[in-house]
Parts: structure tokens; sequence; C-alpha cells
């Protein structure tokens, strides 16, 4: 364990010492915008490798644009689709660990397709700035490789899948503007800020580049010249895992207890766990076909944590990864949702309403509640929400998510704690509520109920007391009213 940190702090320091260290610089010189000239074959330095099924770690065998006879040699199939890989910025100038992962799960989805990846590997290890130059080359290196494919082979770049990883996204964006028809999709995975979140459309990944962009936005944290992951939406669905900012499982802390229970070091997870988390959501959405992520369209994550977008009308709410629908929108979506720490990263989405009645006037500010929710095939407990406010006789709403199905909502409960901190207000107030009904809609479901104090009145909401118990309301009961 001692090792252990001292390793990890290396890495860490490592880190701030380079692609960090970039961050911190507020003059990023722009890239520039040549014309999109037509690669020759001969300059094409990027290196496009067909891996297969029993080879997910290696570069065995290389497409080469030019050389008809390795399309025959590497067992391209032309009548299936075909996945192009990007990788992005390195700092050790080898394939990081998500690369097999990920082939692996294309394939095992998609047995017959091909999964080609791209090696721009020695350019993708330079200072960050001079990389981030690169992708406007590499872009045109995949360009030039998939009019090739189109040319030579007739294949349909309607088959054509580009996913590109941080600068990789940006690349395969520039691919995408270049080639003579679009491609079918782009997925831009945490797609690179640094140099990019003011750039023009040419140079990032945008939604012109593809007949569908869908984009995971996991590692926005901080101001926009800071911000690892690109903030602002560049495709047609842009989708922002817990807020985008952060991922859970990721701080400091949470991987030193992962490493010290798991025992081996993976060095990339460590300095980039939330900016690859978008990588490793979209294979979960490869593997666990039946457990897909929703996400709910929202103008702002402030709303989502609310509960107040867990709508599924008019398109609003979407499936996460590789079975998104593919929506294209005039505007771009914002969606979010929230996930676990771990994969199967799928929750189930609750918002909770209730009204707060009271004789006299309270307000309390940031108490702490805790929710159960009981339901027909499993049930969640004590799951703590922290309510900025509680006013009398006002309503609020707030997000509760599950990371187990409970099946059909039976019964919740609403504790409310007390501060752990003693207060001498205590003493002299009675911080009591009541409450009648509670109404929950749940969004993977698309279900609004509403919940009926046990004894059919008022149940109190007592800090420090036992919880109020909610059961479905008998039928007649139930007003007719929107939640
Ligand atoms: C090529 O892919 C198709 C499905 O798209 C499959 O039926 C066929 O068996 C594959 N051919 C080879 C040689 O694997
Ligand atoms: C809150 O509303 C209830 C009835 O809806 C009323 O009896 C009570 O006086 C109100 N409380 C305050 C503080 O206004």
């Amino acid at each position: 364990m001692r090792s252990g940190e001292a390793l990890l702090l290396f890495v860490w320091m490592h880190c701030l010492l380079t692609f960090c260290g970039v961050l911190a610089s507020s003059d990023l010189p722009a890239i520039r915008t040549t014309a999109g000239n037509r690669t020759n074959f001969n300059d094409i330095e990027s290196k496009f490798a067909l891996r297969t099924p029993e080879e997910l770690e290696e570069d065995t065998c290389y497409l080469v644009p030019g050389h008809k006879e390795t399309i025959d040699q590497c067992n391209f199939n032309h009548t299936s689709k075909t996945f192009v890989v990007i990788h992005g910025w390195t700092l050790t100038g080898l394939y990081e660990s998500w690369v097999p992962k990920l082939v692996g799960a294309l394939y095992k989805r998609e047995p017959h397709s091909n999964v080609i990846v791209v090696d721009w590997l020695a350019k993708a290890q330079q200072h960050y700035h001079i990389s981030a130059g690169y992708t406007k080359s590499v872009g045109q290196h995949v360009a030039s490789f998939i009019d090739w494919l189109e040319e030579t082979f007739n294949y349909p770049v309607d088959n054509i899948h580009i996913l590109g990883y941080s600068l990789g996204a940006h690349a395969a964006g520039v691919a995408g503007s270049l080639t003579k028809n679009k491609v079918n999709r782009i997925t831009g995975l945490d797609p690179a800020g640094p140099s990019f979140e003011y750039a023009e459309n040419s140079v990032t990944l945008s939604p012109d580049d593809a007949e569908f962009v869908d984009v995971l936005h996991t590692y926005t944290r901080g101001s926009p010249d800071r911000s690892i992951g690109i903030q602002k939406p560049v495709g047609h669905v842009d989708i922002y895992p817990n807020g985008g900012i952060f991922q859970p499982g990721c701080n400091f802390g949470d991987t030193l207890r992962l490493i010290a229970t798991s025992g081996f070091y993976d060095m990339d997870q460590i300095v980039k766990c939330s900016h690859e988390r978008a990588i490793h959501l979209f294979i979960d959405s490869l593997l666990y076909e039946e457990k897909p992520s929703m996400a709910y369209r929202c103008n702002s994550k402030e709303a989502f944590e609310k509960g107040l977008c867990l709508s599924c009308r008019k398109n609003r709410c979407n499936t996460l990864g590789y079975q998104v629908n593919k929506v294209r929108g005039k505007r771009s979506n914002k969606m979010y949702l929230k996930t676990t720490a771990q994969m199967p990263f799928k929750v189930f989405h609750y918002q909770v309403k209730v009204h707060f009645f009271g004789k006299k006037n309270l307000t309390v500010t940031d108490q702490p509640l805790l929710v159960s929710l009981y339901g027909t095939r499993g049930e969640s407990e004590n799951i703590a929400i922290t309510l900025p406010e509680i006013a009398t006789n006002k309503t609020y709403s707030f997000l509760v998510y599950t990371e187990v199905d409970i099946g059909d909502l039976l019964r919740l409960t609403l504790k409310w704690k007390k501060d752990s901190i003693f207060s001498w207000s205590d003493w002299f107030t009675t911080y009591s509520y009541s409450i009648q009904k509670v109404r929950v809609k749940s969004g993977e479901f698309q279900k609004k109920q509403v919940f009926c104090s046990e004894d059919g009145n008022h149940a109190s909401f007592t800090r420090g007391q036992d919880a109020a118990v909610f059961l479905k309301c008998k039928e007649h009961s139930v007003m007719k009213k929107k939640i």
C-alpha cells in the first residue's frame, strides 16, 4: 500500500507536469485551418490495423490504402459494418488498456464486423498542443482510407461507424468532414477540450461530420479553457453523465481504495478515470444490451437534479451508447443521467415530489433525508438526499436513483435525519411538518404514481423521528393532477 501510494503520487505529479500542466496555460495556440488537400497515399502516416476477436491486444494485420491485396490478407468482411477506433493523446506512446476492451466489446456485440484501430501513436505522444495539431492530418488520413475503401471496393460508407476518444474524437470529426460521402455515425468519447473549446467546426467534432454524431461528456471540470473534456455540445445528441463534470468512483481516495482491494495498478485509470469513463460507458452499452442506460434532455443539470426532466415525450429521452436512437434535432440536445461507479452503470431514476404542510411558518436549509423505495421486484433503502430548502406549505421536487430494478413501486418511506452536530435550537424548535401525499415519476418506466400516508391522512414528518410511510393511494383518493 505504501509503495502503491508513492507510485500514484509519482503518476499524479507526472500528469501535472505534462497533460494537466498544459491545461493550466491559457494561451493555447489556435490550430491552423488548411484547405482540405487530398492526401497522397504515400503521405498517410497513420496505420489501420484490422484486429480480430482472437487478437484483441495486437496489431497483426494492416490495411494499407493503395494496396488492395491487404484487404484480403486481413480478411476484411465486405458485407459487414466497420468500426474505426481512434485513440487520443498518450503519455507512454503505447496503446492504453481500454483499446482491447473496446475492440473486444465491439466484436462481442457485432461478431462479423471489422474493427479497425487507427495507430497514430508516434504523433500522439508529443507535447499536448503538438499532438492536438496533428488531429487534422490524422483526420485526413482516415478520410483517405475511407474514400479508398468506398472507391476501390464499393464498400458503403453507410456501414462505417467511427469512434474517437479525447483528441481522437476531433480527428474523427475532421475525417467525417473530408470523406466524399458522409459516414453513418461518429461517436465522440469525451472529446478533448484544450485547444478545441473555442475552435471552429472544421477542426473539432461537429454534427455535420456524419449522418449522426453522438457524444459522451464525462470530464468537463473547471472553466472551459481548462477542462479536459470539451464542454460545449458538438453532436446531434450530447450526453453528460452525472452532470458531465466528474464521475463517481473517480476521486483520489476511491482509486486508492480500489487499488488496495484489487491489488493491481492500472495507471491510466488513476489519472484519467473520469475522462476515460466515456469509453467504459460505451463498452457497457455494448456488453449489457439488456441494461441500457437512459439519458434525459434537460436545460440544466440543476433542473435534472430536481428530477424535473424525466420525460420521454417527443424524443426527450434516449439510450446511451451503441443503441442510441438517432435523433437529429435542429439544435443540439444536452442530455443527463446518473450512473453507478462501476459496470454495469445503469440506474433507475425517480422524481419525488412532496408538499410540506405546517401550522406555523418554518424554513430550514440543507436538510438530510433518507428515502427508501420498495417495489415488486426489490427494494432500495436509505438513499441519502440533501434538500437545499424546506419551507411550510411549499412543494419540493428532487431526484432519487437506484441501482436495482425494484419493479413496480409499492411503498416508500421518508426519514428526516438530525444534523450530526448538536444544535441548541433543537431544544426550542419543533422541526416538524406533515405530508399527505408523495408523487413519484419513474424515468425508466415512464410511470406516475401517487402515494398516500399509511393512515390515509397526514403523516408526521419530524426531524430525528421514525420514517413517514406511504402506500399506493386507493383509487378514489388519487387526485387526477399532473405531477
Ligand atoms: C461476413 O459477414 C456476414 C454478416 O454481415 C456473415 O454472414 C459472413 O459469414 C461473414 N463472412 C465471413 C467470411 O466471416
Ligand atoms: C398551510 O396550509 C394549511 C391548509 O392548507 C393551513 O391550515 C395552514 O394554516 C397553512 N400554514 C401556514 C403557516 O400558513
